[in-house]
């Protein structure tokens, strides 16, 4: 089972990396978005993206000027955009990449599950909700996954494939296949609140941000802690800003309704406050700190 044709829905933070390490591994990829602008947004993105990446790779010797040019060109045509649900009819692969409501999503799948070709095998890059329920959803469960991918998508070395009891053997292994085709190190996880990654990070954020709310040090001495303690490449306050309040607040949430005795998933009040003031992270320009693009100004 090959996967050669890709649709990604949603081209926003998470889904316009996905589009890309798609592409770069040789995928065609069709992205939908729901309107033309979102679209127009997510592409440039991308374009930018794939045009740093071949300067790097010029500056670290890895390619020349021509073959780098030559690659990023050939990236980029191999993605089409689109806001017409029937262009996925005939992908191998459907990965959703939409805001994280369980509503959302399995209203979703259940619409993709009547339009793509039989064959085809759905993923979904929820951070924190349970796979089986959007497998259920999309009437085709044993030919659905968790692909988890990590922000920034084309940086980030890792994407968690998630199976449940009733993900078929081939399928699994088509996804891993294909996280490994997108230059990423996969690993294989039940489908639990948060998978890996997210069941260990995001108490280690909630931590960081009730210590904050109790002045136990400030926003920079927490984050220089972890970076220099620890050796994590930013802390746990810049993180959640990378991350975004708004995911970080949507996860905690489902977890606490689904889980509502489990300590480690408290919302601190200073996250609620600040997603209901605006400030989103990186992607508002205001968090926890300001940010002018990918840079932390103050
Ligand atoms: N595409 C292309 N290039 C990019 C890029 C992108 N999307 N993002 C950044 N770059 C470039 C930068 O412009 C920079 O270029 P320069 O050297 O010419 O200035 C270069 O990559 C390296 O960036 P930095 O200078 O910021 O260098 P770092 O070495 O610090 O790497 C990082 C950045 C990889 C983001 C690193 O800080 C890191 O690993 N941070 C932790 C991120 C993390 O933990 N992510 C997981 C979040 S959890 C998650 O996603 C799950 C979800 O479900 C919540």
């Amino acid at each position: 089972m090959q996967i050669k044709k890709v649709g990604v829905v949603g081209c926003g933070l998470m889904g316009h990396g996905i589009v890309q390490v798609a592409a770069q591994g040789g995928c065609n990829v069709i992205c939908l978005e729901a309107e033309q602008a979102f679209l127009d947004k997510g592409l440039a993105r991308i374009e930018k993206s794939v045009e740093k990446l071949a300067q790097k790779a010029v500056e670290k010797g890895k390619a020349s000027e021509a073959d780098a040019k030559a690659a990023a060109a050939a990236t980029l045509g191999r993605i089409r955009g689109t806001t017409n649900k029937a262009d996925l009819a005939d992908c191998d692969l459907v990965v959703e990449a939409i805001v994280e409501d369980l509503g959302v999503k399995k209203a979703l799948f259940a619409e993709l599950g009547s339009i793509v070709k039989k064959q085809g095998i759905f993923a979904s890059n929820t951070s924190s909700f349970p796979i089986g329920e959007m497998a259920e959803a999309s009437g085709r469960p044993e030919r659905f996954v968790g692909l988890h991918f990590f922000n920034p998508v084309q940086l980030m070395r890792l994407v968690e494939v998630v199976r449940t009891d009733a993900t078929d053997d081939e399928v699994f292994a088509a996804a891993r296949s294909f996280g490994e085709a997108c230059g990423k190190s996969p690993v294989s996880c039940k489908d639990t609140p948060g998978f890996v990654v997210n069941r260990l990070l995001v108490p280690f954020m909630v931590q960081a941000l009730s210590m904050l709310e109790r002045g136990d040090a400030t926003k920079e001495d927490i984050d220089t802690a972890m970076q220099f303690g620890c050796g994590h490449p930013m802390g746990p306050i810049t993180l959640t800003d990378y991350v975004g309040l708004d995911t970080t607040l949507y996860i905690l949430e489902g977890w606490c309704e689904r889980y509502p005795d489990e300590p480690a998933f408290a919302i601190p009040a200073l996250l609620r406050e600040k997603v209901k003031a605006g400030k989103l992270g990186r992607k508002s320009g205001e968090g926890f700190f300001k940010w002018d693009g990918d840079k932390k100004v103050g």
